[in-house]
């Protein structure tokens, strides 16, 4: 499955994500990302990729400046649809690849949330990361949060799909299959509800903690911490549950 991701993000996505990921939560989020990295009025923050711009608004909103990058159209478009009375010089997006250099430059923070790399080959990730790295000024700092393959292998061993009614009564399916040996989970969605029903394929790429950590020092970035999930929690793989979504933060070098 090559470049799976061009067609993913669609109208169909974006409807069923806007309803797993509220606005609310958004927002909460964006706190949490703001007290985490301790930010300040004016910062530049690179929200990469952005999606339809769930955390660029709200981190806009209190006080950033942040470009958003992503690929979709459909997305994009959104984005800017909601962005509210955020004026475009505290809020602006582009379509971008992101496997490619950045034309701007000198951001402080560059984020990359919600399990945003793992799309295609290992040296995929690895552009995308050094895409972010030299976005950022020296000592300005890159933030990863993610699901991993220790999270996704206690998952799959309590069950091996999950379902959900989404708000507007629509009944959503995934069916993941892992390969261990690729490190690679095929994702099987199916959906039915008012807005319709359908199914959609992706592939993921599921690193462990250690080797996320690598691929980020491979392109120039040093190790700062790990934490559970947006919050200032060191991450442990302690006891019997699941351990949670993982955010490494990283700072550029040179
Ligand atoms: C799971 S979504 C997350 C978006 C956003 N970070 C959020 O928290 O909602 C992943 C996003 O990555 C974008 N994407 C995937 N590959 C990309 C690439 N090579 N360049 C730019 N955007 C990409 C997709 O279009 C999609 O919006």
């Amino acid at each position: 499955m090559n470049d799976w991701w061009r067609s993913f993000f669609d109208g169909d996505y974006l409807r069923i994500a806007k309803q797993v990921f509220r606005q609310e939560n958004s927002t909460e989020q964006a706190t949490a990302l703001w007290s985490m990295l301790d930010l300040w009025p004016g910062c530049r923050v690179l929200d990469a990729p952005c999606g339809w711009g769930r955390l660029s608004r709200p981190l806009a909103q209190l006080g950033a400046t942040v470009l958003g990058v992503d690929q979709s159209e459909t997305l994009l478009a959104a984005a800017d649809a909601e962005r509210g009375d955020v004026p475009a010089e505290r809020l602006r997006y582009l379509r971008h690849d992101l496997r490619t250099p950045l034309p701007e430059t000198d951001f402080d923070v560059a984020c990359n949330i919600f399990t945003s790399f793992g799309y295609g080959m290992e040296e995929e990730d690895r552009d995308l990361f050094r895409t972010l790295c030299r976005a950022v000024r020296v000592g300005g700092r890159v933030l990863v949060e993610t699901s991993h393959r220790d999270l996704l292998c206690s998952s799959l061993a309590r069950a091996r799909s999950s379902a959900m009614r989404l708000a507007d009564g629509t009944i959503f399916l995934d069916e993941p299959e892992f390969d261990p040996i690729a490190g690679v989970v095929a994702l099987n969605w199916y959906w039915s509800g008012p807005g319709g029903s359908g199914e959609k394929r992706a592939s993921w790429r599921c690193y462990t903690p250690t080797e996320i950590v690598r691929l980020l020092e491979s392109v120039g970035l040093r190790f700062v911490a790990a934490y559970k999930g947006l919050s200032k929690v060191a991450y442990t793989a302690e006891g019997t549950e699941p351990p949670g979504r993982l955010t490494v933060v990283a700072v550029r070098q040179e």
